[in-house]
């Protein structure tokens, strides 16, 4: 095991291999692991992607899991993404060289120069009164590789200029950045997260496509709602919220 110089609150667990960080960080939050648990594997066999893609893990990437339990519905616990997009934007940024673009892409990707460096998946369980019981937030950050045929293009950290960083060099940072948003989520609530969110956010007010699982359309990407929802304004002037699916930029359409 690794020595990482964490923030008070986090409890780490190296693997060297693992199915998926998520799904044994799932495990071990119903086998009651506390809340701060955080799960790095150095590889995955089966990484999982959002919408049921499957992420390549090879060694030299991050992939870890954060086990939470906050008070919250499960409503309010989807803004934990966007705490946790902030927060890897704010690590990436600081390890990346200067004039280096990281952004936030809507819902749940970090970007350095509009390419996809890293991805987050949310997953969680509730109670009957639609409560959490927990929160699992995995991310995979590109360090040393990335894939080659994504729909989205890719890119890594050493790829981008970042060619000393490490594993445990953007954990500690994600653990750092993440202690003071979520602490701020919880302080002053969303607004302030999707205010910083949108600070980081690439394209706000241009074109984007959004691939739904039944159907695309193009709009102006204009806002995000109190709810986490992208707003997109179409071409008659309408307005329309987006909950779930893919955007892309019209430069990649
Ligand atoms: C996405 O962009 O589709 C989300 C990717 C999330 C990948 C990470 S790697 C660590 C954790 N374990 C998984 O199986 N998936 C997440």
């Amino acid at each position: 095991m690794v020595n990482h110089k964490l923030p008070p609150g986090f409890h780490l667990v190296v693997l060297d291999t693992v199915d998926s960080t998520n799904v044994e960080a799932r495990r071990r939050a119903e086998a009651d692991a506390p809340d701060g648990t955080l799960i790095q594997a150095l590889t995955q066999t089966q990484g999982r992607g959002r919408r049921g893609r499957r992420w390549e893990s090879p060694e030299g990437n991050l992939y870890m899991s954060l086990i939470l339990r906050p008070d919250c519905s499960v409503a309010t616990g989807l803004g934990v993404t966007f705490v946790s997009a902030i927060a890897m934007c704010d690590t990436l940024a600081a390890i990346v060289p200067p004039m280096v673009d990281v952004a936030a892409k809507w819902p749940n990707d970090v970007l350095i120069n509009g390419r996809k460096v890293a991805g987050i998946l949310l997953e969680s369980a509730s109670g009957s009164s639609g409560r959490l019981k927990w929160l699992v937030v995995g991310l995979g950050v590109n360090i040393q590789s990335f894939p080659k045929s994504t729909e989205y293009p890719a890119t890594s950290l050493n790829f981008e200029g970042a060619v000393n960083t490490s594993p445990t060099e953007v954990l500690g940072g994600f653990a750092r950045y993440f202690k003071r948003w979520f602490d701020i989520w919880g302080d002053e609530g969303f607004t302030a997260i999707r205010e910083a969110w949108l600070q980081r956010a690439a394209g706000v007010g241009e074109m984007v496509e959004v691939r739904l699982p039944d159907k695309i359309f193009t709009g102006r990407f204009l806002d995000l709602d109190e709810s986490g929802s992208l707003i997109i304004e179409l071409e008659n002037g309408e307005r329309r919220a987006v909950t779930t699916g893919d955007v892309f930029p019209s430069e990649l359409i």
